[in-house]
């Protein structure tokens, strides 16, 4: 259409949507498509909710956030990192979503570029895209001991137009870890080169051999090039509520609520007063979602590993499995096609950047029987 940027104007369907959209809301589909588990969000932070509706939480609030929910954000951290966050580095988003986009305006314009450690979540390159930026993939390499960075080929992929590096960790699709000796290679060329990390943190606490993933929080300085992007989506099962937080050098706050009010003046009120119970309340429902998570991720191993046609490596953390079906190229059209044969939704690796033909995206953060009845139908149109 006329007038309309061709950043815009040019993007393609989103693939994930194009399988999804098949059967969206078809109760004969098992969707294990989108980044959730199937659990609705614990009843102590519905009700929270509705008591803060009811008492009024309906107005504009402060961009960067209510003080109690960025109060309860600074405990937070003290307590999974042991650090003492500055109130002037947290601005509360209007989900991780924002989050990224704001980093993202901050950091790519036309003619830039970002540096992408991939298979990645989609909605991160349409993000540098829509600034009018380059995306640079460097690809993860799968090995049988599960997914691995080399990092030369990171730091070869920058260049003078490089403004930022982005991680996610842990990794949406793959389940990979970055490590800390790695997270302070990377650090140490960001400050040498003055470019900076795009950290996205969102599936911190659904790690299965530690408390917390590593974070770039326990290395980088407050003042260091550095953006921690985080959300209430995945630990606290809150997807639908958009709620999330950027952590960022302190000389930066009155930027952060500019660019939070641009973009959704900042986070729905009542929803902010839930993420404080969130916060305080949350970590025995945070335990029952590891140990559903971990469940899930063994039975899909034990079920997909044995079958020859397929390459799947057991994922150190998030919620997915990310695994290569050998003779497909055409991923797509094969997730299609398990929509309506085997009535199972996954998403196609190729939706995660290139070189992922053949890849499949399943999100295991299931109900167990729910996730048995999907392998059985699935493991059929594998084998
Ligand atoms: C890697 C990654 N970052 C960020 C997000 C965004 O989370 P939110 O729901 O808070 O926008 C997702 C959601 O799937 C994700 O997978």
């Amino acid at each position: 259409m006329q007038g309309i940027r061709n950043a815009i104007a040019d993007m393609e369907q989103q693939r994930i949507g194009a399988v999804a959209n098949l059967a969206l809301g078809n109760p004969d589909v098992i969707p294990l498509w989108f980044g959730e588990s199937d659990v609705v969000s614990p009843d102590f932070i519905r009700q929270t909710a509705k008591r803060a509706l009811d008492a009024g939480e309906t107005f504009y609030v402060n961009k960067r956030g209510i003080p109690p929910l960025r109060q309860a954000l600074i405990g937070y951290h003290r307590g999974i990192h042991g650090m003492e966050l500055a109130p002037e580095r947290l601005t509360v988003t209007g989900s991780g979503m924002t989050a990224i986009m704001i980093a993202v305006q901050c950091l790519v314009g036309q003619g830039d570029n970002a540096v992408l450690i991939s298979p990645i979540w989609p909605n991160i390159f349409y993000a540098v895209r829509t600034m009018g930026g380059e995306s640079r993939h460097v690809r993860l390499q799968q090995t049988a001991m599960g997914w691995k960075l080399d990092l030369d080929r990171l730091f070869a992929a920058c260049d003078a137009r490089t403004r930022a590096i982005f991680i996610a960790s842990p990794s949406n699709p793959t389940g990979w870890l970055m490590s800390e000796d790695e997270q302070r290679a990377v650090l140490d060329f960001a400050r040498r080169r003055g470019i900076w990390i795009i950290a996205d943190e969102v599936y911190h606490r659904l790690v299965y051999d530690r408390p917390v993933a590593p974070s770039f929080l326990n290395l980088a300085l407050p003042d260091d090039p550095v953006f921690v992007v985080n959300s209430f989506s995945k630990s606290w099962a809150m997807t639908g509520w958009r709620l999330g937080w950027l952590i960022h050098p302190p000389a930066l706050g009155d930027r952060m609520g500019d660019l939070s009010g641009i973009n959704n003046t900042g986070a729905t009120t009542f929803v902010q007063h839930a993420g404080v119970c969130a916060i305080e309340q949350g970590e025995a429902f945070i335990a029952e979602m590891v140990e559903r998570c971990r469940r899930g991720r063994d039975l899909v191993h034990q079920r997909l590993a044995g079958l020859p046609r397929v390459a799947i490596s057991r994922p150190a953390a998030a919620f997915y499995a990310y695994f290569k079906v050998d003779g497909v190229s055409d991923d797509l059209g094969f997730a299609q096609d398990l929509v309506r044969t085997a009535r199972v939704g996954l998403a196609p690796g190729s939706a995660f950047g290139p070189d992922n033909a053949g890849y499949f995206r399943l999100c295991f953060a299931s109900a167990e029987a729910r996730l048995s009845e999907a392998l059985d139908r699935l493991v059929p149109a594998l084998s």
